[in-house]
């Protein structure tokens, strides 16, 4: 079973992170990971403090000399952004503040915030980046697309810049979507035998858990609800390469819907829980939108789960022992598939 668990707040010394139950053998390139670091840090639509962020990491344990050895990964991630923010009585809407402040009985939304910020998306990027060199080193490759910024389809990078500083100008924010496929997975990863074996099911956790994304689609998605049965001819397309929790043999394609970021320059109207007077919550500096990033951090947990799937399916402590019998069993569903 692969697992992990992140630890630290988002102006702590550091970001920690476990990856356990990752096989030995596999090579991580010289900068391999930073490289996952920096598309998620330098994405479009980020602040200020991106600039100052460096994203050091430091791999404590599971690796000799680049190549994995079976036990279980240690990552730190420097923070070098350290200014804690001040001791708060105001929710900020649209953030974990308020329903956070609630269930940890405190007046003081700062401690909420720290934790629940998306810079722990770092560390899940990093983890993830091993999960994602596994997959390539199997043949899977994983690709992300921003399909949405804000209501514009259709985008190019100069037109997505343009509406990012038409927003950033305007003291606003954007939201969006982005498209993930994978292809080249084997069939039959995943099980319908039991709810939380479905692969969807974890894909979609694994999605719903990056912060701010609120939609989730698998294939045709919501569009399904509109079709008939008589076009069934189209399922095999429409079903987003995942039949009954299952992979099918085609390209994967998951879609997601990230929320606008809810921080604001100029502040949202808020509650203070002390006083219970309206106010403007803190002002701050945000990103302009997040779905760049999330993107990006969408592939590495997504690969994740991809990762886990192919070693709870081929089993095998080391890559020579996994890829052999991932190479057998595409060979064997191939014969059929290809007549498909
Ligand atoms: C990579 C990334 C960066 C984000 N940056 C910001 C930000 O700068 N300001 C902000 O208000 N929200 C930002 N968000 C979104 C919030 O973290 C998120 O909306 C908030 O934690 C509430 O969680 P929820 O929307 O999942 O309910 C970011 C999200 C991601 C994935």
């Amino acid at each position: 079973m692969l697992r992990y668990l992140t630890a630290g707040e988002s102006h702590g010394e550091y970001l920690a992170g476990i990856l356990e139950g990752f096989p030995a053998g596999v090579k991580m390139p010289a900068g391999y990971l930073a490289a996952q670091l920096n598309r998620r840090r330098t994405a479009a639509g980020r602040s200020a403090r991106q600039a100052l962020e460096k994203d050091e990491f430091k791999i404590l344990a599971g690796l000799d000399r680049d190549i994995t050895t079976g036990a279980p990964l240690a990552i730190l991630i420097k923070n070098a952004s350290r200014k804690v923010p001040p001791p708060s009585s105001l929710p900020r809407p649209g953030h974990a503040d308020l329903p956070g402040m609630l269930k940890y009985d405190t007046m003081n939304a700062a401690l909420i915030r720290e934790r629940a910020s998306a810079r722990e998306t770092a560390m899940r990027t990093a983890l993830g980046s091993f999960a994602m060199r596994l997959n390539e080193l199997l043949d899977i490759e994983v690709n992300s697309r921003v399909t949405n910024l804000g209501g514009l389809c259709g985008l190019t990078a100069a037109s997505a810049a343009q509406e990012l500083l038409r927003a950033r100008n305007a003291g606003d924010t954007l939201g969006g979507e982005f498209e993930i496929t994978f292809s080249n997975v084997p069939a039959g990863l995943g099980s319908f035998e039991h709810p939380d074996r479905r692969l969807g099911a974890r894909l979609a956790a694994a999605m719903l858990s990056i912060n701010g994304v609120k939609g989730f689609e698998i294939g045709g998605g919501f569009a399904l609800a509109a079709m008939r049965g008589r076009d069934a001819a189209g399922w095999p397309e429409l079903s987003g390469g995942l039949d009954g929790g299952m992979t099918n043999g085609r390209e994967l394609t998951l879609r997601c819907a990230v929320k606008a970021v809810p921080g604001l320059r100029a502040g949202s109207p808020a509650t203070d829980l002390r006083t219970f007077r309206k106010k403007l919550s803190v002002s701050e500096t945000s990103d302009t939108t997040a779905v760049f990033a999330a993107a990006v951090v969408a592939e590495h947990a997504a690969s994740l789960e991809i990762a886990g799937a192919l070693l709870e399916k081929f089993g095998g402590d080391s890559l020579g022992e996994l890829a052999p019998r991932v190479d057998a069993w595409r060979k064997k569903t191939g014969k059929i598939l290809r007549k498909l």
